[in-house]
Order: structure tokens, then sequence, then C-alpha cells
């Protein structure tokens, strides 16, 4: 099973850049790139902060761009978004009969979580509800012994970064103890604009920068408090018995200082 996870795009409500870049631009590069090379994938999934405001018009440009690209596509709230704008634009996204933007999909066999932890403004922290818990707990149990992938905006857990971990998911630990004794095999997320991997209780996680500006690892490394690094979405190759996960930085691709021809001789 091939998948591609892309998070954090901070689309605007029309042309022009955030902090420098074109948030647009780059959403629209990155598509096409995963088209070119990934259109064998299962499904792209977009992990939250899908809008830099939450804006209808924002939500729109999204799905004009999600309406030309061949590929299957989940599209996921962070703590930028607004749910009921985002609805208001994506009527056939599902829900979880609570009103919030969570689904489920099994395929080769293992299932697939996407969960929805947006808190709501003022706060950039992620909540998951008792709602929001009953849906897991009935998916996790319908689930049975299948390999289970979670997707969700806010890690629930702290990822030793001072910023991040003032804003990750409020009720991590309860969460955590949700997934105890159930298959669950890696949990994907987005939120931190950084790309990261690791493993809590014996469940991996990864996640990749965002598309647009990143965070840097170290406050005051660079003067301003977001930076400038390469843009990358995942490739992520989950079968029985492992997990991949590749970071690609596709705007950063370019051929090595050598000839076409040049022969590389023999591989060590
Ligand atoms: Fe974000």
């Amino acid at each position: 099973m091939k998948l591609v996870h892309v998070s954090d795009l901070h689309l605007l409500p029309e042309g022009g850049e955030l902090w420098g870049i074109d948030p647009f631009a780059r959403l629209d590069a990155c598509l096409k790139d995963i088209a070119r090379f990934h259109s064998d994938a299962g499904f792209v999934v977009i992990s939250g902060d899908l809008t830099e405001k939450g804006e209808i018009q924002a939500y729109q440009r999204l799905k004009a761009l999600l309406s030309e690209f061949p590929i299957e596509t989940h599209v996921m709230l962070g703590n930028h978004d607004d749910r009921a704008h985002f609805q208001s634009v994506f009527p056939g996204v599902p829900k979880d009969g609570r009103g919030f933007v969570q689904s489920s999909t099994t395929r080769g066999g293992s299932r697939f979580l996407f969960l929805d932890t947006l808190k709501g403004p003022p706060s950039s922290a992620g909540l998951y509800c008792d709602d929001r818990k009953a849906w897991l707990k009935a998916e996790l149990a319908a689930a049975g012994d299948l390999p289970t992938y979670l997707f969700m905006h806010h890690p629930p857990f702290g990822i030793a970064h001072g910023l991040m971990d003032l804003i990750m998911l409020e009720d991590g630990e309860d969460f955590l103890a949700l997934l105890r004794g159930h298959p669950v095999r890696h949990i994907f997320f987005g939120h931190a604009h950084r790309p990261i991997s690791g493993q809590i209780r014996g469940i991996s996680f990864s996640a990749p920068p965002s598309l647009v500006h990143q965070l840097p690892l170290v406050s005051g490394s660079v003067p301003t408090i977001y930076s400038d690094e390469p843009a990358m979405y995942a490739v992520v190759h989950a079968s029985t018995d492992q997990i991949v996960v590749h970071m690609d930085a596709f705007l950063n691709r370019r051929p090595a200082q050598m000839g076409p021809d040049d022969d590389r001789g023999p591989w060590f």
C-alpha cells in the first residue's frame, strides 16, 4: 500500500503571498509532482491547515485545484481551518455523525482513520473531545485486528520543540490511552511545519514539513519566527511488517553537478 502525505497548505482566499511564498502555487506544483511521479498511490492525505484563515474563498480555490487532481484525496482540518466554512464548500467529505470531519477507509487489509483535532480560535492547540473519542473508540473496536493507521493534525505528544509543544493536542495522554491494546501502527500528523519521525510507546510517527513557511528547529537561529526551508511531501509504503516514509523536497530536486552520461562507476 502506497500513499502520499501532504500537510499545512495555508491557502489564501485570493492570489498573493504569505510570508513571501504563494501557497496556491506551492500546492499546484506539489499536486503536479505527485500526479507525475506517484500516480500509483492509493490515496493522498492533506492533514490540515488547508487554509491560513478559514475563508470560504480559500476552500473554493482548494476545491478547484483538487477537481483536476487524478488521485483520491482525503482532506482534513487543522487549527487554521474553519469547520463550517470547510463543510459548506466540501459537503461531500464524510463526517462522523456528530458534526466532526472524521472518517475511515480500509485498503489492502489495513484501516486508515482520519481525525478532526480542530479546537477553534483563539486557541492553536488541538482538542479531542468526548464526542470525537466515542467515534474513535467505535472505529478502533470495529477495526479489530486490522493494522490501523491514524492521521491527525495535532500530535498527541510533545515533539521536543518549545513553541510547538505549547499547542499540541490538549488531552494527549487521554488520547494515547484510547489506543492501548489496539493494533495502531503509525500516527501521521502535520502542524509542526518540520520533517519529524519517531516512536511513542511502540507506535511510530511521522510528519512532513509545510508546503509553505517552516518553523526553525532552534528559535533564534533565524531572526524571524518562521523560516524558509524546503517544502516536502511524504511518500509512504506500508506493508505487513514494515512502514517506510520518504520525505521528498520536490522543489529542490535538481540535477547533480555531473553530465547525464557520466559513469557513476561501481556502486561502492
Ligand atoms: Fe500549519
